[in-house]
């Protein structure tokens, strides 16, 4: 007897895209592959480790694959996000985020215990005295020690300190905290990375770097060494890569990309070409004369960056998304859509919308929160479902 298809699933291995139920989330695997070795490949002649982020993906398999690849572990966001992958097999596992409340910490240190039995770690960003205190104490209680790094705010005013002296005093304080273990810095530039120039993406990284010397400079002037310095998106991470003063980087939506990062101009010649191998897989429901309605709106991706496009139809353009709907009209020759229910759409540019019933793949405006969204991935390669991975950390928020 065949096993029971998982309800969240749109379709059975082997059978082609065409087959699958919509809207679905899918990963072209040959795109997602290259991703993860080109980026690789671009940091090869560089010392930094590569830790990439799982706040993209959610998706343990995929952490797996890049670990396979040479990542030292992953960074996660969310205690709750880092356990799911610790459950999956994932030892070596940075919050890149801070840490408050005694039900966090709580879960944190018990994460901790449980990675640190296997000889994995998790390592925690502090930016505030109080919550260094805090998470101290409680380490202590428990009989355990965690890796910390401060968190500077090198320019995307997020978290993190953004004053030097701040900074120093509490790698002080961290460094003499018999429950913690100071390790480094956390240099996450945020803002950065979506900057669509590669001059001012170089600019606001050499600020990070000037910042972050400085602090290494004044904790060297107490004997602290501050080892490791992390950060780094998919924008921006190359610069940080060769600045020779970060150590590790931490990109995430290269494996999948998104409308958004495809805005960048990517300016350095020997930047890889990361490719959309993330699409929502969606079919035409209603095909009024002038516009094809598609059953992927709101509740099937995120638009906080934008609206997605339609993968390898440049004249068509997905143009207003409600919960359970998304618009799409054929562009005219100016490139700009057309407006339903505008009689005099020309004719041969309608003619261009798909019919009702066939499918068409989004790229979404933004990957992370659209993940978010969906249970499963399904992995196409040359267009049939070869596997089906779980999202598991999805809707993980504490
Ligand atoms: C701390 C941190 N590191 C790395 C990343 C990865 O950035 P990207 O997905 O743009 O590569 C993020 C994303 O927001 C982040 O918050």
């Amino acid at each position: 007897m065949s096993q029971p298809q998982n309800p969240k699933q749109a379709g059975a291995i082997g059978e082609p895209l065409s087959a699958l139920d919509t809207p679905c989330l899918v990963l072209d695997l040959a795109a997602f592959e290259r991703n993860l070795d080109r980026l690789m490949q671009s940091v090869a002649d560089t010392k930094v480790a590569v830790r990439p982020h799982a706040k993209s993906h959610k998706c343990p398999e995929i952490a797996k694959r890049q670990i396979a690849r040479g990542a030292v572990g992953i960074c996660c966001q969310k205690i709750s996000e880092a356990k799911a992958f610790a459950d999956a097999g994932i030892n070596d596992i940075l919050l890149s985020n801070e840490l408050v409340g005694s039900k966090k910490i709580a879960a944190a240190l018990s994460l901790a215990r449980q990675l640190q039995a296997r000889s994995g770690q998790l390592t925690i960003c502090v930016d505030h005295p109080q919550a260094a205190a805090d998470l101290n104490h409680a380490a202590q209680a428990a009989g355990l020690r965690i890796p910390v790094l401060i968190e500077l705010d090198v320019g995307q005013h997020r978290c993190g300190v953004a004053d030097p002296r701040a900074s120093v005093a509490l790698i002080d304080q961290v460094h003499r905290s018999s429950g913690l273990q100071f390790k480094g810095l956390q240099a996450y530039h945020g803002s950065a990375q979506h900057t669509r120039t590669q001059t001012d993406r170089q600019a606001a990284i050499d600020q990070a770097c000037h910042l972050i010397t400085r602090v290494q400079r004044d904790a060297a002037a107490l004997g602290i060494d501050c080892a490791t310095v992390t950060g780094a998106g998919t924008g921006s991470y190359l610069l940080e890569a060769r600045s020779g003063v970060y150590t590790e980087v931490q990109p995430g939506s290269y494996a999948l990309m998104d409308v958004d990062y495809g805005r960048n101009d990517w300016g350095l010649s020997d930047m890889p070409v990361f490719e959309n191998s993330l699409f929502i897989h969606t079919s035409v429901m209603s095909r009024p004369d002038d516009r094809a309605v598609v059953d992927a709106g709101l509740k099937s991706m995120s638009v906080d960056s934008g609206l997605p496009v339609v993968f390898g139809r440049p004249e068509l353009v997905y143009q207003k998304a409600s919960d359970e709907h998304g618009v799409i009209v054929a562009s005219t020759q100016t490139g700009q859509p057309g407006q339903p229910g505008q009689p005099d759409q020309p004719n041969e540019l309608v003619g261009r919308l798909p019919a009702l019933g066939q499918t068409v793949l989004l790229v979404p405006g933004h990957c992370d929160p659209t993940v978010n969204l969906y249970d499963v991935l399904h992995v196409m390669d040359q267009g049939v479902l070869i596997d089906v991975w779980p999202i598991s950390a999805r809707g993980l928020l504490f």
